[in-house]
């Protein structure tokens, strides 16, 4: 076990700092030379694809947030409306599919029984189901139409990682395309696009050569008992995976939530010296950022300690942080890949200064295979 560890102490840890190599892996074949992006495993025609009304996703735990996060891709690409589900949910509430229907289900073992029993429902009412897995064979991919594989290599911490990026990368593969085959007229903006995510393994492998920062700040915190998680648009599903992240293996009360939700009741909780990891959308053309930037003011005017993830130009992000996270530039449907990083140090950290199983942590199973 030792030397499959790799020197690591955890298999988590390592799995950290795979991430650069198994998004490229997961990238790798995808342009061709006229530089478009090729998706052969989707078996379905063109005509199939454009018939397509209505997107679902429907997954659990960490790929379920994975898939909050394809929701803002893919709808902002293709102008499909695409709906996530948590797969216990699905099945119970007579969800509205048919043959137009195209159920993306994302699943690192491909099989967690909540979701295999969520698309075996979808096919039985006509849906096509393409899969996003992590492991050859499972049962979720035999029983799809499709599958479309991430290459993380096997993941064996029980709190997903790898597994969680990868799926990210597929997501974004299966939106682009699905615009390229409906002729989006983004055509700039998807080759853009693409080019970016062949760059990203680079600016991830720069936010882990940076981890002594985040080793730091688990040291500073390791008192405390509760941590909030703040992020807008795709920074949200960060939130919530960040929180989900530190309650899996440091066993720590840690919420995350949409930040414009603030106002709403979460402000209620700030107190002095509680820790707030707040993500702040890339500086761009919209407010978003704007706003996120005013929360940070009003938690800490509360007394809240900010730990700030954004980008290193932001200074506005810097001046309202107690702890500054540099993010670097990168378009905003793809700062989930680089933002989630520290956030998962962070837990691997924390969890291992409190002396837990990081591995392996109490209650839980790496798949969970009963409803
Ligand atoms: C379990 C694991 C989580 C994982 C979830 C979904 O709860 O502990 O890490 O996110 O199952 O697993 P899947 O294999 O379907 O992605």
């Amino acid at each position: 076990e030792a030397a499959q560890k790799q020197g690591y102490d955890w298999f988590m840890r390592k799995e950290i700092f795979e991430q650069p190599r198994a998004v490229a892996d997961t990238l790798l074949g995808r342009l061709n030379d006229r530089g478009e992006l090729v998706l052969d495993e989707i078996r379905m025609s063109p005509e199939t694809l454009r018939r397509i009304n209505k997107i679902v996703i429907v997954a659990c735990g960490t790929a379920f947030y994975a898939g909050l996060v394809a929701k803002y891709a893919i709808e902002h690409w293709t102008r499909i409306p695409c709906e996530v589900e948590l797969a216990s949910e699905f099945r119970y509430r007579d969800p509205i599919i048919d043959p137009m229907t195209l159920v993306v289900t994302i699943s690192q073992s491909g099989e967690t029984a909540d979701t295999l029993m969520a698309i075996r429902h979808a096919r039985e009412q006509g849906a096509r189901v393409i899969a996003i897995c992590n492991t050859n064979g499972a049962t979720i991919p035999r029983e799809s139409d499709a599958v479309i594989y991430t290459h993380a290599g096997p993941e064996i911490g029980v709190a997903s990682t790898k597994g969680f990026t990868t799926q990210l990368i597929a997501c974004y593969l299966l939106g682009l395309y699905l615009a390229q085959v409906r002729g989006m007229k983004y055509g700039d903006e998807i080759a853009a696009l693409l080019q970016e995510l062949e760059r990203m393994p680079e600016r991830m492998q720069d936010m882990l050569d940076a981890q002594q920062q985040i080793l730091d700040l688990a040291e500073e915190l390791k008192q405390e008992k509760s941590f909030l998680y703040l992020g807008r648009h795709v920074g949200y599903p960060m939130a919530l995976e960040g929180a989900l992240k530190l309650k899996e293996i440091a066993y720590l009360h840690a919420e995350g939530f949409a930040a414009g939700e603030l106002k709403h009741g979460p402000i209620a909780l700030v107190s002095e010296g509680l820790p707030m990891f707040i993500v702040v959308p890339p500086k761009g053309r919209d407010q978003l950022r704007d706003k996120v930037v005013s929360n940070i003011s009003e938690v800490r005017a509360r007394g809240a300690r900010t730990i700030v993830l954004a980008e290193g130009c932001d200074d506005e992000a810097r001046a309202a942080a107690d702890v500054f996270i540099e993010l670097p530039h990168v378009s905003t449907l793809l700062q989930p890949l680089v933002a989630i990083l520290p956030l998962q140090l962070f837990a691997c950290e924390l969890a291992t200064l409190q002396g837990h199983d990081v591995d392996q942590p109490r209650n839980l199973a790496k798949s969970v295979t009963v409803e």
